[in-house]
């Protein structure tokens, strides 16, 4: 499948889909402390996105078994919510959320500390988080998807960290994962030139220590080679004839 050029109106349902999971990505925030399960955590956000009548688009999606990806510590991206898997104070949990708004798919992720955590941890957090903002400054008409690439890999190698190569950011719309793929590492050739109405889930995986990742025999679950800390940032963005539209921030969200 090409990669899609979404109309007004379907821009218009994106920026929904969008909204109302900026908003369950808050809700979800506010719950994250030590003590709870992440299986608490995927049945607050199901029901959270049922309320507003949408449908979760992880649930079954090739058979993964929850509405949440719920990644704890070393745990990159896909873990399994489970009611065994209680946070700790001092832990990092990164939540990975989409659903379907009348068709349209929305896609965003953040990672939180439990509590205090520390300095390193938040330090990884912060970086990670602000690898998307550099990306997005090349998220525009005219630019290629390798300028967002090796923005996000430049910021992140300044400080020595691993960026996950085995999964990568994607086009989203009618269906999750649409073209382009969207590395987050170092890409030579150009790729695909940016067009107004793309509509791009930008999603840097930074670990603290090597780039390297594994499954586990759960066949979701990815970690880290080495066991060190990794951390998530992903929004959904709208290439525009002018700045990107972070269509999974709420206005408020959006000064930084
Ligand atoms: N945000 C993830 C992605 O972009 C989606 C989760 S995979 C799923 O690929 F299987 F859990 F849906
Ligand atoms: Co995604």
């Amino acid at each position: 499948m090409a990669v899609t050029i979404k109309s007004e109106r379907e821009i218009e349902l994106m920026r929904e889909s969008c909204k109302i999971l900026a908003e369950v990505h808050l809700k979800l925030g506010e719950a994250i402390k030590p003590g709870i399960s992440t299986w608490e955590i995927d049945h607050l956000g199901e029901n959270l996105i049922r309320s507003y009548g949408c449908v979760p688009n992880f649930l079954n999606y090739n058979g993964y078994p929850a509405s949440i990806c719920v990644s704890v510590n070393d745990e990159v991206v896909h873990g399994i919510p489970s009611k065994e898997r209680i946070l700790m104070e001092g832990d990092i949990v990164s939540l990975d959320a989409g659903l379907i708004y009348k068709g349209y798919h929305s896609d965003a992720a953040r990672t939180y500390p439990v509590g205090r955590v520390s300095a390193q941890a938040a330090k990884l957090i912060e970086v990670t988080k602000q690898s998307f903002f550099e990306g997005i400054k090349y998220a525009r008409a005219g630019c290629h998807l390798h300028d967002i690439s090796n923005a996000i890999d430049a910021y992140c190698s300044q400080y020595g960290y691993g960026i996950v190569r085995d999964l990568v950011g994607h086009g989203i719309g009618t269906h999750l994962h649409e073209e382009p793929q969207i590395p987050n590492f170092r890409q030579w050739r150009k790729g695909i030139r940016l067009r107004p109405g793309m509509t791009l889930a930008i999603e840097p995986m930074i670990n603290m220590g090597s780039c390297y990742v594994e499954w586990l025999d759960d066949d979701w679950t990815v970690v880290t080679e080495d066991g060190s800390l990794s951390a998530h940032y992903e929004n959904t963005v709208l290439i525009t004839e002018g700045d990107p539209e972070i269509l999974t921030l709420l206005p408020d969200q959006t000064l930084i």
